[in-house]
């Protein structure tokens, strides 16, 4: 019997588990055997490499509905620079890529964000694998796919902030600020602030000055509403260009912070009593929304249709309304940023959202 695996890399999302249990019926129904390996690449250092029997018979039920990953995963130790207890720095690539044959497996599937399908996709070749990638992030910006499972939960959670947060601003006549999260990209921002109803979006992809954002902030006064939302996304820097993020504990990446010297920079500019809200990992972990379920479905399913047909280095993807397969190398290329003159750039402002720049 063909030995199948499937592995969660980087940082979790919902829908996660609903993209597991697709493939592992999925490949049931090749006759194949499923080993799920648990904390991503980490799994494939341990020996015996650390994975669990995956038996759709064994399933729940409850897996559809479950945020996380119940595979666990690793967002900050990248195997070619592996930092261990002590703080050395290893190459435990060639580990890691023989830890695939260690579990004696015909083939790979790794659902990651583009940090992880760029590592999984070097460790593919020094190890020989048999590899197949399934675009998950809350970011929305790997390229060559419409959708990423993990980001329709994580607007939505956002979208829930500024719900809660509208009657309380109401109420107290306040500007709220409210952060997300989005990695270098303004996508959670961009969707949320609109569900939402915000009144400024600030993303890294449209610079802004503080003078319009407190220009929006007075016509709103002026036209006689006095309290305001302000969407902002992580990656936005200071004015002069500066990030403001907090270093990450487990190194490499960073997160959080620009929330609170943008409010800081609004209360000054207009005198308007200014709260703010860092949302961070609660638009991780909720129960996925239908469209991640869905989305998750799909690519778990095709991810091993693709390894039936014996179709590797290649990633699912979601391209005008299909699900296709791309080579796993463009979506690590083509990193997908917020376009300036977007559909949904235009729908903001011509719903008199403020992005804080002098755009009409
Ligand atoms: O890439 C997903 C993401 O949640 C980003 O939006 C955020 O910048 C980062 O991961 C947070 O990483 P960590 O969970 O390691 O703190």
């Amino acid at each position: 019997r063909k030995r199948l695996g499937i592995l969660t890399s980087g940082g979790d999302c919902a829908g996660l588990n609903a993209a597991i249990r697709a493939a592992a019926k999925r490949a049931q129904a090749y006759g194949y055997e499923v080993y799920g390996i648990r904390a991503g690449t980490v799994g494939l250092m341990h020996r015996p490499v650390d994975a669990v029997r995956l038996d759709p018979n064994d399933f729940d039920g409850t897996l559809l509905r479950k945020g996380g990953t119940v595979l666990g995963s690793n967002n900050s130790n990248d195997p070619f620079h592996y930092v261990d207890s002590d703080g050395n720095r290893l190459d435990r690539a060639p580990e890691v890529a023989q830890g695939y044959h260690e579990l004696g497996l015909d083939a790979l599937i790794g659902i990651g964000g583009d940090g992880s399908m760029a590592i999984l996709r070097r460790l593919a070749g020094i190890g020989g694998w048999n590899f197949v990638g399934v675009p998950k992030t809350i970011d929305n910006d790997v390229g060559a796919t419409e959708v990423s499972i993990g980001y329709a939960s994580a607007v939505n959670v956002a979208t829930n902030a500024l719900d809660n947060l509208q009657p309380t601003a109401a109420s107290h006549n306040r500007v709220m600020v409210l952060e997300v999260m989005g990695r270098d990209a303004g996508h959670i921002a961009l969707a949320a602030g609109i569900s939402g109803g915000a009144d400024v979006i600030l993303i890294p992809e449209i610079p802004y000055s503080i003078d319009a954002v407190a220009q929006q902030i007075e016509a709103i006064r002026k036209s006689g509403r006095n309290f305001a939302l302000v969407v902002v996304a992580e990656a936005v820097q200071t004015e002069s260009g500066e990030p403001v993020r907090q270093q990450h504990t487990g190194g490499g990446t960073t997160y959080g912070g620009i929330g609170h010297y943008i409010g800081g920079r609004i209360a000054e500019a207009t005198g308007a009593e200014v709260r703010v809200t860092v949302l961070g990992h609660v638009q991780r972990g909720g129960m996925p929304v239908s469209r991640d379920r869905l989305m998750a479905s799909v690519f778990g399913v095709h991810a091993v249709d693709l390894v039936a047909q014996g179709k590797y280095d290649r990633m699912v993807a979601w391209q005008n309304r299909q699900v296709v397969d791309v080579p796993l190398q463009d979506a690590i290329d083509q990193f997908q940023a917020v376009e300036r003159d977007s559909s949904l750039v235009r729908t903001a402002r011509g719903l008199g959202i403020s992005f804080g720049d002098t755009d009409p």
